[in-house]
């Protein structure tokens, strides 16, 4: 098939591209690079020895995004761009809003011009707010308590409307745990803007001795040693998610959990890493982050059955690679 990806430049994006690629597909990327750079684009080629066509487009200009499907016989979308960080959410709500919804009703609305009825969505976890863990797929949606999760809550109803009222149109709502790690080339992975938010970009940093030390959000949960528990996934398992996800799509919209479905607590996932890596990474415990939740991680069964998914690669797994990019990225950056 012939996949057009929003924001396939990005973290999740780019290593999606591998997967469809290496899974026989073509790929045609839309990205207008705000969070991301072109060469991720040369390296999914270098990876993959295979041809990509790259739009350098805003997904919430309608006329670009037409000039796509003129141009392009696409059999179906996978759409990630949109923006990420939760706290810049809170201070720009507008600008979070209009390209993760807007965006979301562009390229729908162009998959109903041009009779192109296979649709990924890129969801997440933050949609089940406070709900009891594991979380399941037929959970209620409880509020988000910040912009950018409510952008996502908002777009899946949108699609499940959508949907609904379009019977041919089939769309999948993946709800993504916590994605770390890289390809194991090391080419492309995760780069956060200035001072990560996020575990494994932090601690990858203060490896490198880019960054002091780790500091613990809160030793006070109660989990088993009182550190919050998240469900850490891989990002090419992640990855190849998607390509289950696409291939499976039945009528309707249906939501998926991406997860493990296995709690690692942050001392834990510390520990993995020193142990992957033969690295100590120093840590201070301090006061909880407010807006954390305790435990967050997934029932993997429903993408398993439906979907014939599971996630194959193991916290050790994640760390190295997560290091390994990190490392590669240095000599990348310092090589140039
Ligand atoms: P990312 O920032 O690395 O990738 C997003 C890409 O979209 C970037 O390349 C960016 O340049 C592009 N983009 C943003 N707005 C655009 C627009 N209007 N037009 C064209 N391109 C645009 O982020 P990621 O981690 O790869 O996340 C991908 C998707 O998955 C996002 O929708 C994100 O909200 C969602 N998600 C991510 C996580 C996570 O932890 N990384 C968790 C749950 C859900
Ligand atoms: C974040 C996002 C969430 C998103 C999720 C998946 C925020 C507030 N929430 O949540 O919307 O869906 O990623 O990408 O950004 N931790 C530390 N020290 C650090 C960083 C994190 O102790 O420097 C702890 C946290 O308290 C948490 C765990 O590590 O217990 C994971 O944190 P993080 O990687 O930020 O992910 P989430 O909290 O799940």
């Amino acid at each position: 098939m012939n996949i057009l990806v929003t924001g396939g430049a990005g973290y999740i994006g780019s290593h999606t591209c591998v997967a469809l690629l290496e899974a026989g597909h073509s790929v045609i990327i839309a990205d207008n690079l705000c969070n991301s750079k072109r060469e991720t684009v040369e390296k999914i080629i270098d990876i993959t020895n295979k041809e990509v066509t790259f739009y350098e487009t805003d997904v919430t200009d309608e006329q670009a995004v037409s000039v796509i499907f003129n141009n392009n016989k696409i059999d179906g979308v996978i759409h990630f761009a949109g923006l990420k960080a939760v706290g810049e959410s809170v201070d720009l709500p507008l600008t979070y809003y209009y390209n993760n919804i807007v965006s979301t009703m562009i390229l729908t609305k162009a998959c109903k011009k041009y009779g192109v009825n296979r649709f990924v969505f890129s969801s997440s976890a933050t949609v089940y707010g406070e709900n009891k863990v594991p979380f399941v797929e037929s959970m209620g949606l409880l509020p988000t308590t910040n912009p950018y999760g409510e952008t996502k809550a908002i777009s899946e109803r949108i699609l499940t409307d959508i949907a609904k009222a379009n019977p041919e149109f089939s769309v999948a709502l993946l709800r993504y745990f916590n994605p770390v790690g890289a390809h194991e080339s090391g080419l492309i992975g995760e780069v956060p803007n200035g001072i990560p938010n996020n575990l494994m970009p932090y601690v990858t940093q203060v490896a490198k001795g880019k960054l002091e030390k780790l500091r613990i959000f809160g030793n006070d949960y109660p989990t088993l040693d009182g550190t919050g528990v998240r469900d850490y996934i891989h990002v090419l398992d992640l990855a190849e998610g998607h390509v289950a996800a696409l291939d499976n799509l039945k009528e309707g919209a249906r939501v998926y959990n991406l997860g493990t479905g296995q709690g690692t607590s942050v001392l834990e996932l510390l520990k993995a890493f020193e142990e992957a890596n033969g690295i100590e990474v120093p840590y201070e415990i301090v006061e909880r982050r407010p807006g954390d939740i305790s435990s967050c991680y997934a029932d993997a069964l429903k993408a398993k059955i439906e979907l014939g998914w599971e996630a194959k690669r193991d916290i050790i797994a994640m760390c190295r690679d997560a290091w390994g990019f990190e490392k590669n990225y240095k000599d990348f950056v310092e090589a140039k």
